[in-house]
Order: structure tokens, then C-alpha cells, then sequence
């Protein structure tokens, strides 16, 4: 389709889009976090909104203005932005940007206090809110999501893209940096294969993405 790109090709379309870091908690005033800036989740949530979909953007916490159009709901830990995905449904496609916490910890009630010796923190881990999604009941048609990987960066993102249950995987190195840059190296893993992008601004990363997914939306499944 060459109509992909334009104002309105996601008109009537529901998309839920995940950014940000999460926050998990290790006292009141303790938190476990990453990275993330949330730039590239925001600018895909806008450039999908500016196609006329109507955009649910659950973000961890983070420091940007929401894009014109976009519905935005705050979470701050794996769990909550778990809960509030899936009261988001149903949708037409979801894009997992979010670097979500792979552990959480014991939350103390109280601050932690300075001993003999240091805390040992016990972690367990997150729900995983894309492979649950892909493989659960009211699963999106056209499910993306992204890994961030300092090595290996295609091999593991094909291996995530067929354990998560994903359609599609963008693919970042993450060892430069990424995390909270402008500019973002992808590769776009589907079941077809991997296209490599060069090197472009988040902005622009997002238009190209958003105006595949018109495609893929808007294009009858084979
Ligand atoms: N993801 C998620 N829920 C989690 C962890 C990850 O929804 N608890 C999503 C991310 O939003 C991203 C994709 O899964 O779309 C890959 O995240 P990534 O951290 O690269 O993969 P993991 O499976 O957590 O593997 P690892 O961190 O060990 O590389
Ligand atoms: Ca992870």
C-alpha cells in the first residue's frame, strides 16, 4: 500500500503502546529502575495518533509531554502497567516499547536503615506483559515488540520474537547510547526475516514503523 503513510490510514483503529522505564520499589523512598527515556515509546504512540488511531499510551515514569491525540495512563511498576494493558483491550495492535523491569523486589514498609551490613535484596520476577499479551485471550492481530540487546542483537531478537509470541521484534543495540539518545539503529524482525534500518532520529523511526503497521492493518491478511 502506498496509502500507508498518510493522515488517516489508521482512522478507527485502536492501538496500545507501552514506554518508559518501570520503577520497582525497594522501601518508601528506594527504587529499582533503567535507562529508558521513553523518547522512542512517545514518539511512536504520536506518530500513530498523527494516522488517526486512537492511541493508549501506558507509560512508566518518565519526563516527556504527551503527543498530540494520544490517551495517556501513569503506572510505575511492571505490575501496574501488567493490570492496566490488559483493562486496555481489546485493540487492533499493541507496540511494547516499555523497558519493563525484569525483577521486582520485597518492598520494606519503612525506609531501610544503614546497619552492620548492607541489605541483600530478594527479587523475583516480573509478569512478562508482551508474552502474556501475544499469547493470551484477547491478543491484539498485529502484536511488536522491541528488544534491547548489547550483543548478538538479531540472533536474540529472533529467538524473542518466536518465545514471546510477537509477530514483529525491533531490534536495538542498546550498547551505545540509546537509552535516552536521539537517534536509534533498528532491525525489524518478522516472520519474512530482518530489514535492517540505518541510523535515524526516534521521530523518524517511529514514522517508518507507524506506517507499517497502517499497512499491515489495513492490508487483508494473507
Ligand atoms: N517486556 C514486557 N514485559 C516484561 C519484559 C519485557 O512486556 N516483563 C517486553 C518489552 O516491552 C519488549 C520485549 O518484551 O517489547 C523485550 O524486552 P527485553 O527486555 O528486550 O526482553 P526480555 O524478555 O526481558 O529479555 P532480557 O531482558 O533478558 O534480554
Ligand atoms: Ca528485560
Amino acid at each position: 500500500s502506498t496509502s500507508s503513510g498518510r493522515t488517516g490510514a489508521l482512522n478507527g483503529k485502536h492501538i496500545l503502546v507501552t514506554a518508559g522505564p518501570t520503577h520497582e520499589p525497594i522501601d518508601p523512598v528506594r527504587y529499582i529502575a533503567n535507562r529508558s527515556s521513553g523518547r522512542q515509546g512517545y514518539a511512536i504512540a504520536g506518530a500513530l495518533a498523527a494516522l488517526g488511531a486512537k492511541v493508549t499510551l501506558v507509560s512508566g515514569p518518565v519526563t516527556l509531554a504527551t503527543p498530540p491525540g494520544v490517551t495517556r495512563v501513569d503506572v510505575e511498576t511492571a505490575q501496574q502497567m501488567a493490570d492496566t494493558v490488559t483493562s486496555a483491550l481489546p485493540a487492533d495492535a499493541a507496540v511494547m516499547v516499555a523497558a519493563v523491569g525484569d525483577w521486582r523486589a520485597e518492598t520494606a514498609v519503612q525506609k531501610l536503615k544503614k546497619g552492620d551490613t548492607p541489605p541483600s535484596l530478594a527479587l523475583s520476577e516480573n509478569p512478562d506483559i508482551l508474552a502474556l499479551l501475544a499469547h493470551g485471550p484477547h491478543r491484539p492481530g498485529l502484536v511488536v515488540g522491541f528488544a534491547a540487546e548489547t550483543e548478538k542483537v538479531i540472533e536474540h531478537a529472533t529467538a524473542k520474537r518466536t518465545r514471546k509470541g510477537a509477530d514483529w521484534i525491533v531490534a536495538n543495540d542498546v550498547s551505545g547510547d540509546v537509552m535516552g539518545g536521539e537517534a536509534n539503529a533498528v532491525h525489524l524482525v518478522t516472520a519474512d526475516g530482518v530489514e535492517s534500518w540505518e541510523r535515524l532520529p526516534k521521530g523518524e523511526v517511529a514514522r517508518r514503523l507507524a506506517s507499517r503497521i497502517a499497512d499491515a492493518l489495513t492490508t487483508a491478511p494473507k
